[in-house]
C-alpha cells in the first residue's frame, strides 16, 4: 500500500468492486437478469460513477436518491423506486425521474397511479408472506408487516393498469432456497396475472459471493423470462459494495478496568452504527483466536457502550496500533454520524495498491450541518 491513510479512513478496494460486479455480470450474461444496484447500501459518489457502466440502473428508497441517481445515470439506464414514503407532494418530481414505481399498498398505488404520470412503469410491491429470517427486525415478511401488500388479498382489479411486480423478502441471505420457495408460492398465487405485466422486480438481499453454485438462480430467471416473457430485475446492495470497504482505526489510549484492558480507537460505533443497533461485534482483521492477549475495543464518545467488543491478539494492544474492520460497505457510511463532534472518517480508494483521498471532512462541514438558515 502506499502512504498509509489519515485514520480514521473508509477504504473502497477497488479490487473487490470489480469482483462483485464481474459476478454479477456473469448471472447476468447466464440468467438474462437486468441488475439495478440498490444505492441504500452506499450511494458515495465515485461507487455510483464505477458501478455505473455495470449496471442496468439503480433502485433508490425517496425522492433524494431517485435525484442522486438521476444526476449519475445516463437518460436510458433505469431508476427503480419503491418505499412506503411517497409523499402527494413529491410524485411529480419522482415521475417525471424515476423509470419505475412500485406502490407499497393499495391505497398508494390508487392515491399515485395516474395517467399524467404515464411515463413511469408502474408497479405494486406484494408481501409473499414467507419469513426466512429468525430476527423479525430484517424481516419484510413478519407479522403486520408495513412492506408491500399481503399477495393473498390481491385481486384481478388490482392488477389492471400496472406493468410489474416487485418482492424483497430477505437480508445477507447465503443460498437460493428463499428465493425458490417464494417464487413457487408467488406463481402459485398471482401466476395467471404474470403475462399481463412486463416485469418482476425479486429485490436484494442475496450475498451472490458468498454463493457456490448459481444454477438454480439462473434456472429460475430463465423460466420467468421464457414462460411469461418477462424483465426479470435484481436490485443487490450489500452483495455489491458490503465487502468492498473496510473501516481502519488507530488505538489511542489503553488502560486497564475492573482487571481488563481497554483500547480506545479514533473512531466510534457511530462511524459503523449496526453494532449498536444490532448489538453485533464485528470482524477485526488484527485478532487471532491463538492469542493470549484480550482487549475490549471501544470508541471515543461518551456513550458507555460505545463498544465493538472483546477480542483476542497474538501480542498486547498498545497506543498507535492499527484496528482494521473489514467488509463494512453496506449500510455503514449512510448510517454514520456526528455524535459528540467526531468527525467523519476520510475516505480512500485502493487501486492496484495505491491509495487515493477521495474525501475529507473537515469543521466546516460540521459547521455548516449545524448552522441555522
Ligand atoms: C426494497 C429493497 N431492495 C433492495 C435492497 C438491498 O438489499 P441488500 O443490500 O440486502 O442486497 C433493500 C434493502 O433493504 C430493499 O429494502
Amino acid at each position: 500500500m502506499s502512504n498509509p491513510p489519515t485514520s480514521p479512513a473508509f477504504v473502497i478496494d477497488q479490487q473487490v468492486l470489480q469482483e462483485s460486479v464481474e459476478l454479477l455480470n456473469e448471472l447476468r450474461q447466464r440468467s438474462g437478469c437486468r441488475v439495478l444496484y440498490s444505492i441504500k447500501a452506499l450511494p458515495f459518489e465515485s461507487v455510483l460513477k464505477w458501478l455505473k457502466p455495470h449496471v442496468d440502473g439503480f433502485s433508490v428508497s425517496s425522492l433524494f436518491e431517485a435525484q442522486w441517481a438521476y444526476e449519475v445515470l445516463d437518460k436510458e439506464q433505469s431508476i427503480h423506486l419503491t418505499t412506503p414514503g411517497i409523499r402527494p407532494d413529491e410524485m411529480t418530481q419522482l415521475s417525471q425521474i424515476c423509470s419505475h414505481i412500485s406502490f407499497n399498498s393499495l391505497n398508494q398505488r390508487q392515491a399515485f397511479c395516474r395517467t399524467e404520470h404515464e411515463a413511469v412503469s408502474m408497479g405494486l410491491r406484494v408481501n409473499p408472506k414467507l419469513s426466512f429470517l429468525s430476527d423479525e427486525r430484517f424481516d419484510p415478511c413478519r407479522l403486520h408487516s408495513k412492506l408491500g401488500v399481503d399477495m393473498h388479498t390481491i385481486a384481478a382489479q388490482d392488477i389492471v393498469g400496472l406493468s410489474g411486480l416487485h418482492m424483497h423478502t430477505v437480508f445477507s441471505q447465503c443460498d437460493y432456497v428463499p428465493l425458490l420457495q417464494t417464487l413457487d408460492k408467488l406463481q402459485q398465487q398471482l401466476g395467471e396475472y404474470f403475462k399481463q405485466l412486463q416485469w418482476l422486480n425479486l429485490g436484494g438481499g442475496y450475498l451472490f459471493k458468498d454463493i457456490n453454485d448459481h444454477q438454480a438462480f439462473i434456472q429460475l430467471i430463465r423460466i420467468l423470462r421464457r414462460k411469461y416473457a418477462l424483465d426479470v430485475y435484481i436490485e443487490p446492495g450489500k452483495a455489491v459494495v458490503g465487502d468492498a470497504l473496510s473501516l481502519m482505526a488507530t488505538v489511542i489510549d489503553c488502560f486497564v478496568s475492573d482487571g481488563k484492558t481497554i483500547a480506545v480507537l479514533d473512531t466510534s460505533i457511530n462511524h459503523n452504527p449496526e453494532v449498536f443497533e444490532y448489538q453485533r461485534q464485528p470482524e477485526i482483521l488484527q485478532s487471532d483466536a491463538l492469542g493470549h492477549y484480550q482487549a475490549i475495543l471501544v470508541g471515543s464518545t461518551c456513550l458507555a457502550g460505545d463498544v465493538f467488543g472483546e477480542y483476542t491478539f497474538m501480542r498486547a494492544v498498545k497506543i498507535g496500533d492499527i484496528i482494521t474492520f473489514p467488509k463494512v460497505g453496506a449500510y455503514t457510511l449512510v448510517k454514520a454520524n456526528r455524535f459528540n463532534g467526531y468527525n467523519y472518517p476520510t475516505i480512500y480508494s485502493l487501486d492496484a495498491g495505491t491509495l487515493k483521498c477521495l474525501k475529507r471532512y473537515d469543521y466546516a462541514d460540521y459547521r455548516k450541518h449545524w448552522l441555522a438558515d
